[in-house]
């Protein structure tokens, strides 16, 4: 589990350690790399994407995939919700990229059964969906860890400043917002005025920026979660 007190090591890690690629995923639709980064004695296992293996989208521009799923990242800390595992961005084997640490998932957990329940993890993790805009939350971009902790990956197509709302998670649709959830929106609100802010618009474009802010005002108006859109579709095909 990444905590406060080794996640600053681990980014670390991830940042300036060797980073060697030991094999690709192949169901997925990019190059998404697996990788192994060592610093000293200690090893990490990681998941590298190279820019130049990014498969052109119609939607989202060329070559920006990388620099979306380490916002993504940014928004997790921001919104302290610890639902995207470390990422970062760097030089990697295959040229500049994104590296994120490899989660080693509960293989007791059965995701077909997983991703319909009512958890606090899960609902974090459409709540943050909803703020990203994610257009891609598969059931397989679900990492339950043992201890009950539950992370996403695959935050690539993100941020679009128009409504692109993909995914499995719509069992809140219409509940109020918690306090805690309201809070963590303000939070994050606040966070986007400062360095977080600032380091985000970095990565996005200005309208993508202004539509994240407009997003989260929504939500704070609205006190509720959304319902799927009717001119869109609104799961991911095939959910897995
Ligand atoms: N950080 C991670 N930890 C553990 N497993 C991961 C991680 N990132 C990706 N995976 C696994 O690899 C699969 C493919 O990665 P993904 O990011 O979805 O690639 P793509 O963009 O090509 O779809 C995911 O569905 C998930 O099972
Ligand atoms: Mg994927």
């Amino acid at each position: 589990m990444v905590t406060a007190d080794n996640r600053d090591e681990i980014l670390a890690a991830l940042g300036y350690g060797d980073l060697k690629v030991t094999g690709r995923l192949v169901d997925a639709s990019n190059a998404t790399l697996f990788g192994e980064i060592s610093v000293g004695d200690k090893l990490f296992n990681c998941i590298y994407k190279p820019v130049t293996g990014e498969r052109p989208l119609w939607d989202f521009p060329d070559g920006t995939l990388a620099n979306r799923e380490y916002a993504a990242y940014l928004v997790s800390e921001a919104m302290q919700l610890n639902c995207v595992p470390p990422t970062l961005l760097r030089e990697g084997p295959f040229g500049f990229g994104m590296v994120q640490l490899w989660i080693d998932i509960d293989e007791e957990e059965d995701l077909s059964e997983l991703f319909r329940k009512d958890l606090i993890g899960l609902r974090n993790l459409a709540l943050f969906d909803i703020v990203i805009n994610n257009t891609d939350r598969k059931i397989g971009h679900l990492l339950p860890t043992s201890d009950g902790h539950i992370y996403g990956c695959d935050h690539g197509v993100t941020f679009h400043s128009e409504d692109k709302l993909r995914t499995v998670l719509w069992q809140w649709e219409q509940s109020p917002l918690l306090d805690t959830e309201l809070n963590t929106l303000k939070l994050l609100k606040t966070e986007l005025e400062g360095k977080t802010g600032d380091e985000i618009q970095e990565l996005i474009t200005a309208d993508e920026f202004a539509a994240l802010k407009v997003r989260i005002s929504h939500l704070l108006n609205k006190k509720v979660f959304p319902s799927p859109s009717p001119d869109w579709p609104a799961v991911p095909w095939p959910p897995f």
